[in-house]
């Protein structure tokens, strides 16, 4: 798999960004999204009404959470975007490393004389020739950072043709991947995830969002669908072999089929288990996974990657399996324990770690905001996390590479749940935590990462309240991370950081260095 294919259109208004996108995305049979569209959908008001309502700062949020999501999406996407769109920093930089960038660009008049049939726009007022030309001067170093200009003139036929020729773009061919659908209350439209041929749908929901339980199943089965339910207790106690041949006993009394569908409404340990459910029943059917922890959202939910544990040790049974969909709703939040809630932080301080400099520079200054439980921050990172993870996987879908980065932490993580017996006694986030401190004391040493850099992941740790140790014995550790190695047949290799932004994959380190790290954690 190769990474998705992104084209940003932006440009002044009557520039054609619309209409060409809807243009390129048609013949190349891409996903298109309008930024503006998007943010109209969201606020349930046109443009025009929410900069009168709401005001430009208001909008412009609205606008930066429809570039995330755009960016969120697996599958090859024409993205139109907002004027304006490019002119603020975050939003230029995060096109800029995730899109081609190209710019529309038509003299004022061309752009005037569109704009005189077109709709209301805000920011032009009453006189739309003097305030143009006032958008062309702020705008003009935003617009220069396009890698490509075309000139857009002439029918939309013509713009669209030329955009391809210089992009060097044509339609793929790439299967159709898992959509992506995040935000408050976003699981009352799970049904048109479903693909036409499913009549049957197997909900297999966690007891601790019975609630949200019900309002899915009501809405699939007005949208026509069968349902059946199959409850479970989420927790680490729930990913065994047993718990897989129960939920696939269900499915067959159930009678589902190929073209049918399995829903994962839960945390991970529900996400991974109905996963591999579907991925194993009648050799895997068709699945949407609708997370309901911040973990999965931020983290299981992406990458297709399902099953249950083993005595032998963590996750040893599986399969790659995507799901259709992942649907987060972020409402369905509100109900989760602090201490789940504060778990999936490491994995954000994870990313903050081995990810771009726009994702640290993120996680600096809201991880305050998150912890407060900020819906607005708490969907950015949802969708920052989920655009992260997305790219890795379709890069290295089957973990040969790159993929391998996000293991960050987990080597010591997944030896500290097996040592608990995955009681749930340390959870999931709570092992990586504490992995990291580990793998970030063995990448100073190993690779000369500077310290400074670990001091701040160590810190972002400290302020999410993760324990700085834990009562286990580094020795008994050392011994559990070769036992689980050795179970998957693989040497004991780490992901460590050269420095914070640029993760290290497949070192064997000497255990002399392994024990001092331990020590350094577990018993100081
Ligand atoms: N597949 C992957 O790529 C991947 C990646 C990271 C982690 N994981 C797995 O994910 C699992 C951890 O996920 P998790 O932290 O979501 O654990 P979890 O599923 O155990 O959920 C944590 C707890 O929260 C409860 N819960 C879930 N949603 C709730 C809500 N909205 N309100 C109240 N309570 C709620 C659950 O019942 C459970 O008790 C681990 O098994 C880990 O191995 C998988």
């Amino acid at each position: 798999m190769s990474a998705p294919e992104r084209i940003a259109l932006v440009g002044l208004p009557g520039s054609g960004k619309s209409s060409v996108a809807t243009e390129l995305a048609r013949r190349l049979g891409w996903n298109c999204v309008d930024t503006d569209e998007q943010v109209a959908q969201r606020a349930g008001r046109s443009v025009a009404e929410i900069f009168v309502a709401e005001g430009e700062p208001a909008f412009r949020r609205y606008e930066r959470r429809a570039l995330l999501h755009a960016l969120a999406q697996a599958q090859p996407t024409i993205i139109a975007c907002g004027g304006g769109l490019i002119a603020d920093e975050a939003n230029r930089r995060a096109l800029l490393e995730d899109a081609r960038v190209v710019l529309l660009d038509a003299p004022d008049d061309v752009l005037l004389g569109r704009l005189r049939n077109g709709s209301v726009r805000p920011l032009l007022g009453d006189d739309p020739a003097t305030a143009l030309a006032r958008l062309r001067a702020d705008r003009r170093e935003a617009y220069e950072t396009a890698q490509v200009r075309v000139v857009s003139v002439g029918s939309v036929n013509q713009v669209a043709e030329t955009v391809m020729q210089s992009l060097e773009v044509d339609a793929p061919a790439l299967p159709r991947r898992w959509e992506v659908d995040a935000g408050p209350g976003v699981l009352r439209s799970i049904a048109g995830h479903l693909p036409e041929s499913t009549t049957r749908v197997a909900l297999v929901a966690d007891r601790a969002v019975a609630d949200a339980a019900d309002a899915v199943a009501a809405s699939l089965e007005s949208a026509g669908m069968a349902v059946f339910r199959i409850d479970v207790e989420g927790g680490e106690q729930l990913k065994t072999w047993d718990a897989a041949g129960d939920v696939l006993s269900r499915l067959a009394q159930a009678r589902l089929r190929r073209g049918d569908c399995v829903v994962a409404l839960g945390g991970g340990t529900v996400g991974d288990l109905a996963g591999f459910a579907a991925a194993s029943y009648l050799r895997g059917i068709g699945w949407i996974n609708a997370p309901t922890t911040l973990l999965a959202m931020v983290d299981s939910a992406v990458g297709g990657k399902t099953g249950v544990n083993l005595s032998q040790g963590k996750n040893l049974a599986g399969a790659f399996w995507q799901p259709l969909a992942i649907v987060a709703d972020t409402e369905v939040l509100d109900t989760l324990p602090g201490r789940a809630f504060r778990s999936a932080l490491a994995e954000v301080v994870k990313y903050a770690m081995i990810g771009s400099d726009d994702m640290a520079a993120f996680v600096h200054n809201n991880l305050g905001a998150l912890l407060e439980r900020n819906p607005d921050v708490i969907e950015e990172a949802v969708l920052r996390c989920i655009a992260a993870k997305t790219a890795v996987v379709l890069r290295d879908e089957r973990e040969a590479g790159p993929r391998q980065a996000l293991n960050y932490g987990h080597t010591v993580a997944h030896a500290l749940e097996a040592m608990g017996g995955f009681s749930g006694d340390i959870t999931h986030g709570e092992a990586v935590a504490l992995g990291m401190r580990v793998a970030g004391r063995l990448s100073v040493r190993e690779l000369a990462c500077p310290a400074g850099d670990i001091a701040v992941q160590d810190g972002l740790l400290d302020r999410c309240g993760f324990p700085r140790t834990h009562g286990f014995d580094p020795g008994a550790l050392l011994d559990r991370i070769e036992h689980d190695k050795k179970a998957t047949g693989s040497g004991v290799t780490w992901v460590l950081l050269r420095r914070r932004g640029e993760p290290s994959t497949g070192h064997a380190v000497d255990e002399t260095s392994v024990r001092a790290a331990l020590a350094e954690v577990f018993a100081p």
